[in-house]
């Protein structure tokens, strides 16, 4: 077996060398490309494939990326009976030999990894920083999960029984998941997902992002190349309406990964309980609307930092990005000057320049949508602290200026606005409880929390009374890391289990009590 192959000795994936000038201009000649477009087409295929449609560049809607042609509903049920009959032999193949092909595939992510970032930043508007790190996300959820099987799930557990009695306990696939993924990590959450359930003995029926197919097209290709079947993992763009109907009631269905908006996973959920036969569960992980709390101690130049770190990055588009600031009122006018300030030096623009901070948005009607947010609240009278400029974008990209709001109360933001948007709300120190932790608990998400104190019983607090998954103690909130912070909500943000964490796998299996009397 490869060294890297268990947990101990597991090490998470290297970044690219910014400082190596080498380094950085190949990372950058790496974005051209001449030659075929590609194509993202169903890997099972009922009849042909269908006319392919354009895939755009976000930051220039006028460049074609590649194609795509869109599964039918019979090539969907199609995958859905092959991986049917597919999945007990690759079940039975046993964990080792799963996790092999694992560590494979994270070899062949790192030998792509050019490709694969050059397709993030112009199939998804990634910033390159963004595509490295999320390259190496993937690479890191390959082996994180193959050593994760090959410790739990490659040998059955022996249990104790009287003398004449053998126990065992074992993991198995509980048969075809559906992987359904969102286009903000077209890479590392569609691959997280569908290694965890293919590596966990499932078969596996994957849907892309309707706007980020290619990327997954490449991942899926890769990972057929690192010796999964092909009849094992499945690939089909669809439709999300059309996948619903056809996957939600397939008679092989045993499991539903899904990451996405709350009330898509609500909508799945249902569906799901009304299916006749096998009770079919469902793992989540959703939205947030996540905040930040910043006391009158915190050191406020790394508060600001870490502001526009977690508001701003990925164009906030990140499900654990920052959306609400609350800052204890005696220091909100110097911090919101600082943050202010902040924005003044980033860098929107081209995401394939080295020096862009942030990129478009993933298309015209994500723009819009936050557009017209931004009027509803301003017609409501929301002040606006800061706007950046968006002077030096391209027209024909799918841009939206950054912001910084100011909220009366927090219960006035009722929706997760998927953007740049920074919305801050001052706060009294005796009210941190009844208002600010009560306002949190009420909205009924959990994904990310950030504190900013240099007072521990402060943050001890607040960390005793939040329901929240993923807290941040004077830091930024986002990029948690594979197997060093386990990622995902509970209440409206998700069902759990935390990708990339201890306890994922356990969740696509199920167990077999073996007794035999000797
Ligand atoms: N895991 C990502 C982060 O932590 C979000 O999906 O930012």
């Amino acid at each position: 077996l490869p060294n890297n192959l268990y947990g101990a000795s597991r090490e998470n994936s290297s970044g690219v060398d910014w400082g190596n000038p080498q380094q950085l201009a190949e990372q950058i000649a790496s974005l051209q490309k001449s030659g075929d477009l590609p194509r993202a087409v169903p890997s099972t295929l009922a009849g042909g494939a269908q006319a392919p449609q354009e895939v755009r560049n976000p930051a220039n809607l006028a460049e074609v990326v590649g194609y795509v042609s869109v599964g039918t509903k019979e090539d969907i049920a199609l995958a859905f009976d092959k991986a049917g009959q597919a999945r007990k032999a690759w079940d039975d193949a046993g964990a080792t030999h799963r996790a092999v092909c694992l560590v494979a595939a994270a070899d062949k992510l790192r030998a792509h990894r050019a490709e694969l970032v050059r397709l993030l930043v112009k199939e998804a508007g990634k910033t390159l920083p963004d595509a490295i790190a999320e390259v190496r996300e993937a690479e890191d959820f390959c082996r994180y999960y193959a050593a994760e099987a090959r410790a739990h799930f490659a040998e059955p557990t022996a249990l104790p029984g009287p003398t004449g009695e053998e126990n065992k306990l074992s993991l198995r696939g509980r048969g075809v998941f559906a992987c359904i993924s969102p286009w903000n990590f077209p890479l590392a959450i569609f691959l997280g997902q569908v290694t965890a359930a293919l590596v966990a003995g499932n078969s596996v029926v994957a849907k892309p992002a309707e706007s980020t197919p290619l990327v997954a097209a490449l991942a899926v290709r890769l990972l057929h190349e690192a010796g999964v079947p092909h009849d094992v993992l499945h690939f089909v763009p669809s439709a999300g309406k059309l996948f619903g109907e056809v996957a939600l009631k397939h008679p092989a269905l045993g499991g539903v990964c899904f990451t996405g908006s709350t009330s898509t996973a609500q909508f799945i959920n249902r569906a799901l309980a009304a299916r006749d036969g096998a009770i079919v569960p469902l793992i989540a992980e959703t939205g947030g609307i996540n905040a930040m709390i910043v006391d009158s101690s915190a050191l406020l130049e790394q508060v600001a930092d870490d502001v526009l770190t977690s508001a701003f990055t990925s164009a906030g588009q990140r499900c654990s990005a920052l959306r609400l600031l609350f800052v204890q009122e005696e220091i909100a006018d110097r911090l919101i000057e600082l943050i202010a300030g902040g924005m003044n030096e980033l860098h929107i623009g081209d995401p394939s320049q080295p020096s862009t901070d942030v990129g478009p948005v993933i298309n015209k009607s994500a723009a819009s949508k936050l557009e017209d947010y931004s009027k509803k609240v301003a017609q409501r009278g929301v002040k606006v602290l800061k706007q950046c400029d968006l002077n030096q974008v391209r027209t024909e990209g799918s841009y939206f200026a950054p912001r910084m709001l100011e909220l009366n109360n927090a219960r006035e933001l009722t929706s997760e606005e998927f953007g740049p948007i920074l919305h801050v709300v001052r706060y009294k120190r005796e009210n941190l409880h009844s208002d600010v932790l009560a306002s949190i608990r009420e909205a009924g998400y959990g994904l990310t929390l950030g504190v900013h104190t240099r007072i521990e019983s402060v943050w001890q607090e607040i960390v005793a009374e939040a329901a929240v998954g993923n807290i941040y103690i004077n830091r930024n909130i986002i990029g948690a890391v594979v197997g060093v912070q386990p990622f995902g909500g509970e209440g409206l943000s998700g069902t759990g289990p935390k990708a990339g964490g201890p306890h994922y796998l356990f969740r696509f299996a199920t167990e077999r009590t073996l007794t035999v009397n000797t």
